[in-house]
Order: C-alpha cells, then structure tokens, then sequence
C-alpha cells in the first residue's frame, strides 16, 4: 500500500528520500513522487517503479523533503494523482482514504484541483484554514478534525523550510530520531539505514518536526511526551544477499525465524514461558472458546493452528476473516471468549477494525503480530505474542505465516499448563516445535528435487490443492501462495469435498496437488480421493512421507516432523513449488502485481 518518507536536516533530501522510497517499495505501489523543499518547493512524478523518477529535476541542495508510494484508491495511478499533492502553499503526501472528502470539497467552495484524489481535497483544506488562521498545525488540526476516515500525513510549506509536519489518525507514522537531523516515514524499513531511535506517533497526534527537534501535540494542542523507542530491526535484513528474490531469502530464514519466536520461550522440559499475554490465571481459567482473526495467510495461519488447539485445548476454537467477522452478528460470550487478532504487519486495516470490534463487544484481545510497536500490537487488551521474524521484504508472507503458526501452538501448549491439563503432552509440543527449526533446514535442502518437478508441473493453468485436517489449511496457504506470485488459477478444498461438485472442473489439463497425511486412516481415505481423479483423466502430485503411490503422476516425499507440526513441513515444499514456477515464468516474485505488502484500506 501506499508508503511515506520524509528527512529534515543538513544533507540533500533527495538522496534520502530515493532510497526510503526504494525500501518501501515491498509494500506494493503503481506511482511515486517526491517534493524538495528548499528556496522553492519542486515535486517530481512517475508512474512505475521509483527509478523512473528523473532526480535531476528536484533540488540537489534542499535538506527537507518529502516522498511517497501510491497504491490508487480514489484516481487511476496517472502522475497527476501521485502525491506529493500540492495546493495553495500546503504540499503533503497521505495514506489512507478520506471518506467525506466530497462534503470537505463543497466545505471550501469547491477549489479547483488537479488530480481525482481525495488526498488534493486534504491539502486544499489545511490551506483554507492556513489562509485564515496563519499557523500551520493549527491548520492541520482543523483539517483533521472534519476529516472522516483515515490518515497518515506529512506537510511541508515554503513558509517553513526546515520543518515538517505529520499527523495520523488510522495510518501508521514513525518519527526517525538523528543527530541533527530527523526523518519521517510510515513504516520503520524506510528509515532502519539512518536511525534506530523512533516515535510511534498515536493516533490523532500532531507532530512537527526540525532538524534538531520532534514536538508532539494532541488534538487541543496541549503538548504531548515524547517517547522514544529502539528498533531491533537490522538494516541487513532489508538486503538479498545470494538469494535471487526476498521470497526465496524469507523461505530459507525459517530456521532462524522459527528458532527467534521460540527462542527463551520453549523449554526443553516442556516448559512454556510466555511474558507476552496478559491474561491472569483465573482469565486464562475461564477460557471457553477462542476466536482466531486475520486475513490472507495471517488467517490461514489461524486455521492450521484451530485444528491442534481444538485437540490440546478441547475447546471450541473458530477462525475468521477479519473482513467479514464485522458484519457477523451472532452472539459472542465476553467472559469465556478470548479474541486472537493475527497480524505480520499490525495495521491490515480488516484486522484493525475487527480488533475495534470485538473491544466494542467487550471481548478479551491478544495479538499475534511480527511488527513491534504496530497499531494492532499496541490496541489489543491483554497483550500478545511477537513474532520476531525480522522484516519481511517479499509481498507474499512465507517466514511469518509459520511463525504465526508456532506462537499459536506456543500458546496453546501455555494455556493447557495453566490450565493444568495433561502435562506429558505439552512436553511433546515443546520437543517436537524444538525440532521444528533444523526440520525445516532438512525440508529446504531438497529444493533442487522440489525444482525439477515444479518445472514440469508449470505447464498446468489450473490446479487443486487438497488436504485433510491440518493439511486442508495448509493446502489453502499452499494455494494463495501459488494464486499470488505465480498467477495460477487454483483453489484449496478439503479432500473429502472434492465429490461434492468440484471433481466436475478435472481433465487431463488439471492437477490437483494431494497433501497425503501420516495417520493411517485418513491416509486411505485420501486414496480414494487420489482414485476419483485419476478415473476422471487428472494429474496428480503426492506430497507424502511415504513412497509414491501408483496411481500419482508426480510425487515427493518429505520426512514426518510430528503430528502439531508436521503441516509446516508441507507448507515449505509448497512454498519452493510457488517460488520455482514464478522463476520459471520470469515473474516479478517479490512484487506480484495488483498487490500490496500491507493492506491498509479496508
Ligand atoms: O500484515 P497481515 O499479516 O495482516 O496481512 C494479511 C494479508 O494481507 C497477507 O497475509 C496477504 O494475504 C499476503 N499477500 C499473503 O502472502
């Protein structure tokens, strides 16, 4: 989605900029733009990647500037509509969707505008009110106020020159603290090459910010604490290194992002010491049912993790999207129910409403997030678990959605110790998710294997992917992840359901991908499933920790990690069948079109 970078200080704006904007261009993006500001304000413009921009238009000399990423909501991506947006003597970048800017439009007696978004219509606002109140955040603070709906803001005016001015409500802005010298941006990745140190600024806080200084002000404009805080990001991360794409250097880090959310957490006696949620032994005791929210693989990370807590905890454990769970209106049970909000980035605009919601009706909030000091992070009422997967660069979630998966079988091995349940099986999750990182290591090593078939199996436009308990969502992960870098038109379903209507689409141009469990039973029952396609003329390929069975096409075998963790090791060959297919298509894997890395508008 749409990203923000600003630097005020003694050393060319441009510069920085251009590379904050490069870091943020994960996120997903059609248009970027950037505004000096030194004795003039000059912006450039371009629709595509970021080195479209031509640097030599801008002020080589100026020290505050201001630039931007655009994902098009309100206006197709044309430069007109790229930000900076300037009107009158307000130039600014937004994220965030102003939902009444037609009302604010006719509010100011319909100014003329060049673009067709609602972020022209916010400048032009704070210019009305800089015209008649002749302070700039006084002005912001007006604007905002008749502003509905979200924003991350930064603003500069000529008037000003060392000064920029950020306010957000909904949309995330982090200050950058320098020596003489400061930056702005919406997400941290922007700035981790310049500085450590930052501000979360809240919501409906006002920040103006100079070389030498960062005051905060509420929405009175009373003056607000400054706290500052420090990232544990490291800017290395942000770097390929020998890998071709993120995608493939975030599958390949699991080992290490699987040992860092377990690291001081999993005890090799079974302990489980989890310092994250805050709930009281007698919260944890009432525990009846768990609701688990997110969206994409954030949700699909949930639904694995509802099967094994179902079995740990014997209780009631749902799964929802997060754009849905809002409109849902079925009873729910604050005292008993506990709300788990699963989150990478913190601020999917979904998952942030949902969490709203569910506070509204009075349930109990956990997040399971990777993103420190995020807006779901710090909004969730009885604290969380993070992730500490590192930055996650690639659009696609690969490193997260398994370590989502093990905080939620962390979790659920915690609860049932508090809850005093049988004690020899959370000794068995602890081994086996101790195991789980050098599994995965062992997994990985068979890519050139995994390799050699993808390429065979890219020649399919269209593909099942089928799975039995655990493995059902795990095959729905499996078929996002293909949907999504790789183009192809696929659909997950439980094995078993594969009769009921959609065994109707097989034909020798088909495959269906067969995720065959361990367990006995319902390994046969998978055959059956096996058999009704290949009756029917399609293609099949087993993944299985056992030999190939006659009837597939393709197979291949993986080694059996354990019954609570097991599907992650599936997960990862069908991560390097997604990753070697979009190889083979020559696609653009870490930035798959139409995409954003952090969807921020609902
Ligand atoms: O940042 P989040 O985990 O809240 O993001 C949720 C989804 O938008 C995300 O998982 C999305 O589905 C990815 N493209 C999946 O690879």
């Amino acid at each position: 989605m749409c990203g923000i970078i600003g630097y005020v200080g003694s050393r060319p704006a441009k510069e920085i900029i251009y590379s904050g904007l490069q870091r943020l261009e994960y996120r997903g993006y059609d248009s970027v733009g950037i505004a000096t500001l030194g004795k003039k304000i000059k912006i450039i413009k371009a629709v595509g990647p970021t080195n479209k921009l031509d640097l030599d238009l801008v002020d080589a000399t100026a020290t505050t500037g201001i630039g931007h990423t655009r994902w098009s909501t309100h206006g197709k991506p044309t430069e007109t509509n790229a930000h900076p947006h300037s009107y009158g003597l307000i130039t600014l970048v937004h994220n965030g969707i102003i939902d009444n800017y037609q009302e604010l439009k006719e509010k100011i007696g319909q100014p003329k505008l060049k673009s067709q978004t609602d972020s022209e219509v916010l400048a032009a606002l704070i210019d009305h009110y800089y015209n008649s109140k002749n302070n700039l955040i006084e002005a912001i603070r007006l604007a905002i106020s008749d502003a509905r709906g979200t924003l991350g803001i930064a603003v500069i005016t000529k008037d000003h020159p060392n000064q920029i001015v950020v306010a957000r409500r909904g949309s995330p802005i982090v200050i950058g603290v320098g020596d003489k010298q400061n930056f702005v941006a919406s997400d941290s990745s922007a700035i981790v090459d310049h500085t450590s140190k930052v501000i979360y600024l809240r919501d409906d806080q006002i920040g103006l910010i100079t070389p030498n200084s960062v005051e905060l002000f509420d929405m009175k404009l009373n003056s607000q604490e400054v706290s500052i805080e420090t990232l544990d990001n490291n800017s290395e991360l942000l770097d390929k290194g020998q890998y071709s794409s993120f995608l493939e250097k975030e599958i390949f880090e699991q080992p290490t992002s699987l040992g860092n959310v377990m690291r001081g957490r999993v005890g090799s006696d079974g302990s489980i010491v989890l310092g994250g949620p805050n709930l009281s032994q007698s919260e944890i005791q009432s525990i009846k049912r768990i609701l688990i929210i997110g969206c994409g693989t954030a949700y699909y990370a949930g639904y694995y993790a509802r099967y094994e807590l179902e079995k740990i905890l014997g209780l009631q454990v749902t799964v929802e999207h997060a754009s849905e769970f809002r409109y849902r209106h079925g009873a729910l049970e604050p005292e008993s129910t506990l709300a788990i909000f699963m989150s990478q980035s913190g601020e999917t605009a979904d998952t942030l409403a949902s969490l709203r919601e569910a506070k509204r009706r009075g349930l109990k909030t956990m997040g399971i997030i990777n993103t420190v000091g995020s807006t779901i992070a710090r909004e969730v009422s009885h604290g969380g678990i993070y992730l500490h997967a590192g930055i996650e660069s690639s659009v696609a979630s690969t490193k997260a959605y398994s370590s989502m998966v093990v905080a939620l079988l962390m979790f659920g091995a915690f609860v049932a110790y508090k809850q005093g349940r049988d004690a020899s099986m959370t000794r068995k999750i602890a081994q086996e998710l101790l195991a789980l990182p050098n599994e995965v290591s062992l997994a990985l090593e068979n890519k050139s294997q995994i390799d050699k078939i993808a390429r065979k199996l890219s020649k399919y436009d269209n593909w099942f992917f089928l799975g039995r308990g655990t493995l059902y969502p795990v095959a729905q992960e499996g078929s996002l992840k293909l949907a999504e870098v790789a183009y192809i038109n696929s659909q997950a379903l439980p094995s078993g359901e594969m009769k009921h209507g959609p065994i109707a689409l097989v034909d020798k141009k088909h495959l269906s991908v067969l995720l065959l469990p361990e367990d006995q039973l319902l390994y046969k029952k998978n055959l059956s499933t096996l058999e009704e396609i290949k009756a029917r003329g399609g293609n099949v390929l087993t993944i299985s920790s056992r030999p190939k069975e006659k009837l597939s096409d393709f197979h291949l075998e993986l080694a059996y990690s354990g019954e609570y963790t097991n599907g992650l090791i599936y997960n990862v060959y069908l991560q390097l069948i997604t990753l070697a297919i979009a190889t083979k298509k020559s696609l653009n894997i870490d930035r798959p079109r139409n995409l954003a890395k952090s969807v921020t508008v609902e």
